[in-house]
């Protein structure tokens, strides 16, 4: 496989991930069947199960109580565990009958591990080979190759949106088995490390970080608005007075802890560390699909991405400042479907693609959407790039356009 080709499905990887509403609940399915409890667990203390459940179209390879005793005996962190796990999700739909009718009888399939942009080069590819006899067997791609696990059995089968089937042994990977370090509580550090940086020194040098800090241990939320989009801000910030400035800043902090799968589930208003009393300070958190959007009176920001959502802290990167109504003029509310918020002298969006959210003179120079940190691979993102632009991916329909396009264009 040549690398240009691995960075291609890397691309149609993400774009696979990104998708729709929880279709199945893979906790309760494997509940169903004891000998996989251990795995279960798992995949519910990893957060792996919220990932699987968000996505359309997987193939999860369950190893019994048994096998995973090998995997036990590592004595892995919960994070490196996590990154073996992620290796046993495929992003395509494998059912039996699939498995034993791969065409030239070999793949390479992508996983949940390479969508974490933690594996390199090819490690988070299982290579599903049948081999004489009937038999189907995986490797990781950066074990050489060498089948160590077997199919036994579907667990269960939903054409074409979950095969959860049972394997012989744990997939091992050097890459996957890797030490990783736990994913940081500082609040700031997690913040100046993955694309909130100019956030992170505003709280310091405001001295609003306290607040954030202090509030983490009982579940904190912070939604980060992206350097640029920060700068651009800037000079209405700077226009603020003290009170004003230290409301905004602590308004961008939710004193719960929410998860993405929360944040898409929980429709409604939500308290800020701003807030004072009823109905200060506080916006409405609005699913428009698979996105989250975050309204204000004055402006709606969009989560673009996700930082870290390890409980007790979740910190998600914002296309656009959050502006309290007690500080910034409201847009008005419109009735009919509103027009997308164009970025002014970006790359255009075709009309059709157009989301719904408000716009005002006022607000466009501040609030342009800024192009997204690429260190932000996060699978969980619910958006996803082609060249031309930003597409917003929906479900199944929409993300076969791109990866046909992308098949015929690549591959
Ligand atoms: C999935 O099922 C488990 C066990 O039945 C339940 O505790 C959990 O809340 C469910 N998750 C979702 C997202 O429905
Ligand atoms: C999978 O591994 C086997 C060796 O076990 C190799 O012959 C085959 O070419 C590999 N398949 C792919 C798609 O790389
Ligand atoms: C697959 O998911 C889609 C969309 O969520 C749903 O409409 C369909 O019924 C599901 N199919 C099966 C077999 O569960
Ligand atoms: C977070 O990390 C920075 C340095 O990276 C350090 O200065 C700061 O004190 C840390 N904050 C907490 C609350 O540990
Ligand atoms: C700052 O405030 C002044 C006075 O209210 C106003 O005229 C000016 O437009 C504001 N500047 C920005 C960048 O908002
Ligand atoms: C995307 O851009 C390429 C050239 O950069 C063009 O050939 C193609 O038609 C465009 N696709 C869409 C969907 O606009």
């Amino acid at each position: 496989m040549q690398l240009r080709q691995v960075t291609t499905l890397s691309l149609l990887i993400a774009i696979v991930f990104a998708s729709a509403a929880s279709a199945h609940n893979i906790t309760r399915i494997l509940a169903k069947h004891p000998e996989f409890s251990t795995f279960n667990h798992y995949l519910t203390i990893t957060h792996l199960a919220a990932d699987i459940n968000r996505r359309l179209t997987i193939t999860v390879c369950a190893v019994d109580n048994a096998g995973m005793a090998d995997l036990l005996s590592k004595h892995l962190s919960v994070y490196t565990m996590k990154n073996v796990l992620a290796l046993h999700v495929f992003a395509d739909y494998f059912g039996a009958k699939k498995l034993h009718q791969i065409s030239g009888g070999t793949t390479l399939t992508a996983t949940m591990f390479q969508a974490t942009g933690e594996a390199d080069g090819t490690s988070g590819y299982v290579n599903i080979t049948d081999v004489k006899g009937g038999r189907v067997g995986f490797a990781p791609e950066d074990n050489s190759g060498a089948l160590n696990s077997y199919f036994v059995k579907t667990i269960e089968e939903k054409p074409y949106n979950i095969s959860v089937i049972h394997i012989s042994h744990i997939l091992s990977s050097p890459s996957a088995e890797a030490p990783t370090a736990a994913p940081s509580l500082n609040v700031t550090d997690v913040m100046r490390l993955k694309g909130c940086k100019a956030f992170a020194d505003l709280l310091v040098s405001e001295k609003a970080e306290d607040t954030f800090v202090q509030s983490v241990e009982g579940g904190l939320t912070v939604f980060c608005p992206s350097d640029d989009v920060l700068e651009d801000f800037m000079p209405k910030y700077k226009n603020l007075t003290a009170a004003g400035k230290m409301a905004v800043l602590l308004y961008h902090g939710v004193p719960v802890y929410n998860s993405m799968g929360m944040l898409r589930s929980n429709n409604g208003l939500m308290n800020t560390l701003a807030t004072e009393g009823k109905n200060k300070y506080d916006f409405t958190v609005q699913n428009d699909g698979e996105s989250v959007k975050l309204k204000t009176k004055a402006v709606t920001a969009t989560v673009s991405g996700t930082l870290v959502d390890e409980e007790p802290l979740a910190v998600y990167k914002i296309d656009k400042v959050l502006l309290p109504r007690e500080l910034f003029k409201a847009v008005k509310e419109e009735l009919a479907p509103e027009p997308a918020p164009a970025p002014k002298g970006a790359k255009k969006k075709p009309k059709a693609k157009a989301k719904k959210g408000e716009t005002s003179e006022d607000e466009d120079a501040a609030d342009a959407p800024g192009p997204d940190g690429s260190e932000d691979e996060d699978p969980a993102d619910d958006t996803a790039s082609d060249e031309n632009g930003s597409v917003r991916i929906r479900g199944v329909g929409m993300m076969v356009v791109p990866l046909i396009f992308g098949a015929v264009m690549f591959l």
